[in-house]
């Protein structure tokens, strides 16, 4: 078998106890053999500042190294006011730049929104949705993923627990899994 392809997990939220990240690091336990995924959170990413472009700062670069060695990305997003969360946004500018060399370019994306209210996040996977395509690969259009409900889907120990939220992830696993493929040729 060949080996697995590598997937970055970009976790929209800064807060320990996020459902968010517990959703970010369900998917990479539950990854099939064709994928290996790393979560990131945008911790520690100066806000960007085209000041700094010229002489950008190493988080920049380290951030930007994640995502180029990546074969793909998936966003997993809470939603703040109708929209993704500012660090998420901070750190999409900062990937996006220098100008026409975005690091995502040309690598194939997957959007999950969520949210412990009923409304899953769409608005927030929607505004993703508007965000990216000028400075990413192809978005993966089916399955759409917005996950309400999400504030018991965890134990204390932030273990996913809830059958069926496993289930829809696994299902969009496997559809990635063949996404990433198929843009890979
Ligand atoms: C500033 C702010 C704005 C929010 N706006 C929304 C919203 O528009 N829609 C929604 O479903 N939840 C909203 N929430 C609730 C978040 O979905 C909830 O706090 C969630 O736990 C944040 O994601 P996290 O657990 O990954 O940190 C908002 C929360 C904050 C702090």
């Amino acid at each position: 078998m060949s080996s697995p392809h590598h997937i970055l997990v970009l976790a929209g939220s800064l807060r320990k106890e996020s459902f968010t990240l517990k959703i970010a690091n369900a998917l990479a336990k539950l990854a099939p053999p064709a994928l290996r995924l790393d979560v990131v959170m945008p911790h520690g990413i100066s806000f960007f500042n085209q000041d700094l472009e010229a002489n950008p700062p190493a988080d920049w670069l380290a951030f930007r190294e994640r995502i180029q060695k990546s074969a793909a990305v998936i966003f997993v997003t809470p939603e703040y006011n109708r929209s993704i969360s500012g660090v998420l946004k901070n750190a999409i500018d900062v990937a996006s730049r220098p100008y026409g060399k975005s690091s995502f370019l040309g690598k194939p994306v997957g959007i999950i929104s969520n949210s412990p209210g009923p409304l899953g996040g769409v608005s927030a996977a929607k505004h993703l949705q508007n965000i990216l395509p000028g400075i990413s690969g192809p978005i993966m259009g089916q399955p759409e993923m917005y996950l309400n409900g999400v504030g018991d889907a965890f134990d204390e120990k932030g273990h996913l627990i809830k059958e069926s939220l496993q289930k829809v992830l696994q299902q969009y696993l496997d559809a990635f899994a063949a996404f990433v493929e198929k843009q890979n040729g």
